[in-house]
């Protein structure tokens, strides 16, 4: 038997293995609305065979894209072009995801194969971005952002509720919020980038406001019985690492409190001067702490690309899910693959039939 292949189960969603595909942005988009190139992706990843396929980091309102080309879920429209997603992904037997969020003062940046940067001041397609407080990321993404009013706040928690409506509504069955990677979540929670003196920024409790606030609001309108999710990054790799990991646990156990049924751990990405300890599952043992002292069950990505060392965080009691992001892009059937290499019986059935009839007796060279 193999851990990475026996089923999960979370509310009344099950996902037929632990293999699950994180959100990655195709930054192909127009005004926010999906395309062909965005259904032929996830389809073709959910016929791969993962467990969870979930749509990248999509925008709650027109500032909260990273870049021009991000999908947005602001509008009817952009809900409407994405319920054939849903579909597909279900037809194929995943668990369809997807992932809202705000990049805060990281938006208004031109695509990762156009520079990564943010877009010139003065240049027609840039943005005032907002954040918490008026303090740029630095590096590649200078721009200062416009510190956030209460009613900015409002309204953005605001957005994220109708945004979650219309995942559900275009067929969705995992939400999960985008509360990681230096953008707008984050930022409410990491010192680089809040200094406010009111009730959302200063103690912990201040710095968790915006995230559990949001996370409450969304949970009104999420249907219970499926999974609420969010990806928080525990760890900044700032040489502070054991005080933000303590308040790290202390918000898990909130959100838990709270309504959260899983939370993928990653990474706070929220200064330049990181320094990462970048490595094959380096992020496993943090996610096993938090399982353990949050009670939570979690996902972690992040170079878990070897089917055993896969096989093992699960098998190992570290992960509820593993994420598997680039490998999927080199080839979306790698949990065909991997279920080759952990010698899986009828590993091709991982597949479709039009494919899995052909590949039962053939092993790629
Ligand atoms: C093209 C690309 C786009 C990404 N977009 C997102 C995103 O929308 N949301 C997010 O939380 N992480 C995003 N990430 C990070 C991935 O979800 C994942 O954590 C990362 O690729 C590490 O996992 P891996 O080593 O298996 O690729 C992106 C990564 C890539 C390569």
């Amino acid at each position: 038997m193999s851990e990475l292949f026996s089923p999960f189960q979370l509310k009344s969603v099950t996902f037929r293995n632990r293999i699950a595909i994180p959100p990655m942005c195709q930054y192909s988009a127009t005004d926010g609305v999906v395309n062909d190139w965005h259904l032929a992706h996830y389809t073709g990843l959910a016929r791969g065979g993962a467990g969870l396929v979930t749509v990248e980091a999509t925008a709650v309102s027109p500032e909260g894209r990273i870049t021009p080309a991000c999908t947005g879920l602001w509008n009817d429209a952009q809900a409407q072009a994405l319920a054939p997603i849903a579909a597909a992904i279900k037809a194929s037997g995943a668990v369809a995801g997807i992932q809202i969020g705000h990049a805060g003062r990281k938006a208004s940046a031109n695509r990762p194969w156009e520079g990564d940067d943010h877009i010139p001041e003065g240049d027609a397609r840039g943005w005032q971005t907002l954040s918490p407080s008026a303090i740029p990321f630095g590096a590649n993404l200078p721009k200062i952002p416009q510190a956030m009013s209460l009613a900015d706040i409002a309204r953005v928690r605001d957005d994220f509720v109708a945004a979650a409506r219309r995942a559900w509504e275009a067929g969705f069955e995992w939400l999960e919020l985008h509360f990681a990677h230096g953008y707008l979540g984050q930022s409410f929670f990491s010192v680089h980038a809040n200094q406010r003196d009111d009730p959302y920024g200063g103690n912990l409790e201040n710095r968790s406001r915006f995230l559990l606030e949001t996370l409450v609001a969304v949970r009104a309108v999420w249907p219970e019985h499926l999974p609420l999710t969010a990806r928080f990054g525990v760890l900044e790799y700032d040489g502070r690492d054991t005080e933000t990991l303590a308040e790290s646990i202390e918000l898990a156990r909130a959100f838990k409190r709270h309504g959260l049924d899983l939370l993928s751990v990653s990474v706070g990405f929220s200064t330049p001067d990181a320094v990462i300890p970048w490595g094959p599952a380096f992020l496993a043992p943090l996610a096993e702490q938090i399982r353990r002292a949050a009670d939570i069950p979690v996902a972690a990505a992040w170079g878990i690309d070897n089917p055993e060392i896969a096989q093992n965080t699960i098998a190992s009691g570290q992960l509820d899910l593993v994420l598997v992001g680039r490998a999927h892009l080199a080839n979306p059937h790698w949990p065909y693959l991997a279920a080759l290499k952990l010698k899986v019986k009828r590993a091709a059935w991982i597949l479709p039939s039009p494919y899995a009839h052909w590949l039962e007796r053939y092993r790629p060279a």
